[in-house]
């Protein structure tokens, strides 16, 4: 191994990595793939009245941090450890450095003190520690860092840190990535571009919103680097990688169906044809209010991938699946399994299919959609075998209340408490 994946790097005056490498890390939270592994990005500043520790690392990592850390500070010399988020890839090592310098203060956001009471337990109440908010900071003597609050990127707790006189962002998972190369700097590392692009994409997209005030915040500091908290620290035009975090929360299939009109998407998959008779059906109701451009989708013949760019960017999504086995049947779940890495909450939602014993599937999917903090304001519709002429029609009724709820046409409903149990 060369010397210098022992050593702590200088990244600017007297700000060092202190981090670890993880080469050979290949999936990641269990839901991202990490071709390249990654790295556990931390970083020691020092000033004249004091030093800070920026993030800490995964804890099979610790020895790796310390080391590093021991190369270039004393435990007592630590006055401040600044937490910009608390998962556990970052706070491995934190308990650890908290009994070795246990006089350092920490930094943390108001909404990460729930999860460092988890972090620390009982020893909390042993440090000192101060809740952060926008615009505050805390000195190191003749340098200071600021703290920008950028909530839900991607946990409520996440900040960033703005080592003011070096114009350097410590931007925690913010413009990270999954990318593990030893020559650390983004201009001297292997090509990352997909790596960046897949991170925003599983990690910041569902919170487009966010990111886009975050971006806000971060533009006027206008930081000559960027040093996040996986992956490569960015120091060849770095403000092009905030810019990208824009662009990327504008993507995304731009919206073909505008202004108030609203889109409805149906998805179904079908054994014997009944449950695509009743999605015809579901479809051709839907089809006759104004002002819902309506969408059919076999789940048979379709991609996952452009169906979730599909679904982010519609008001409300219908899926109905045969139950087969007492489920909805694999194709269904692999879309909605999907939905995690984009916004659902207040979406409509809703699902129907045929069945022959039982009819569990459209229960499951309900189920599921309310998970995604989805509205489902009309109950499945579930029919056995094939559907008789009633039945369709109880189908074109149901795709036609569905899409009058998404277009505000929607009579209001009595409730019938007996459906509530
Ligand atoms: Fe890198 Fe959200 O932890």
């Amino acid at each position: 191994m060369p010397e210098r994946e022992h050593s702590a790097i200088e990244i600017a005056d007297n700000v060092h990595w202190i981090g670890a490498l993880d080469p050979d890390l290949r999936s990641f939270d269990l839901i991202l793939k990490t071709a390249n592994g990654t790295t556990y990005n931390a970083y020691l500043v020092r000033g004249a009245g004091g030093a800070a520790v920026i993030d800490t690392v995964k804890e099979e990592f610790a020895d790796d941090f310390f080391t590093r850390l021991e190369a270039v500070a004393r435990y007592d010399e630590i006055t401040a450890v600044v937490l910009n988020h608390l998962e556990p890839d970052h706070t491995g090592a934190l308990p650890e450095l908290m009994r070795r310098a246990p006089q350092a203060h920490i930094y943390v956001s108001m909404r990460g003190l729930k999860l460092l009471q988890a972090v620390l337990k009982d020893d909390l109440e042993r440090y000192a520690y101060t809740l952060t908010n926008t615009g505050d900071s805390c000195a190191l003597g003749d340098r200071r860092l600021s703290f920008v609050n950028t909530p839900y990127l991607h946990w409520p707790d996440t900040q960033c840190t703005f080592l003011e006189d070096a114009r350097l962002l410590f931007s925690g998972d913010v413009f990270g990535c999954h990318f593990c190369d030893v020559r650390l700097y983004n201009d001297l590392v292997g090509d990352f571009r997909f790596s960046f692009e897949y991170y925003f994409k599983h990690i910041m997209r569902p919170f487009k919103r966010w990111v886009l005030e975050a971006v806000d915040k971060i533009e006027p500091l206008e930081p000559v680097l960027i040093a996040p908290a996986h992956g490569p620290i960015l120091r060849d035009n770095p403000m092009d990688y905030v810019r990208s975090y824009r662009t990327l929360s504008n993507s995304y299939l731009p919206n073909e169906v505008e202004g108030k009109e609203k889109s409805l998407l149906i998805f179904y998959m079908s054994a014997y044809g009944a449950t695509a008779d009743m999605a015809r059906s579901v479809y051709e109701g839907a089809s006759t209010v104004s002002g819902v451009r309506v969408s059919l989708y076999d789940l048979q013949g379709g991609e996952i991938e452009p169906f979730v760019d599909l679904i982010e960017s519609a008001d409300g999504m219908v899926f109905g699946s045969p139950t087969i086995n007492g489920d909805a049947v694999k194709p269904v779940w692999d879309v909605l399994a999907s939905l995690i890495s984009i916004e659902t909450r207040s979406k409509l939602g809703g699902a129907f299919g045929s069945y022959g014993w039982s009819g569990e599937a459209v229960p499951m999917i309900e189920d599921r959609l309310r998970g995604l903090k989805m509205r489902v304001p009309e109950k499945g519709l579930r029919i056995k075998f094939n559907p008789t002429e009633d039945e369709l029609a109880a189908c074109h009724a149901y795709g036609r209340a569905l899409a009058e709820n998404l277009s505000g046409k929607a009579k209001p409903k009595e409730i019938d408490f007996a459906e509530l149990q």
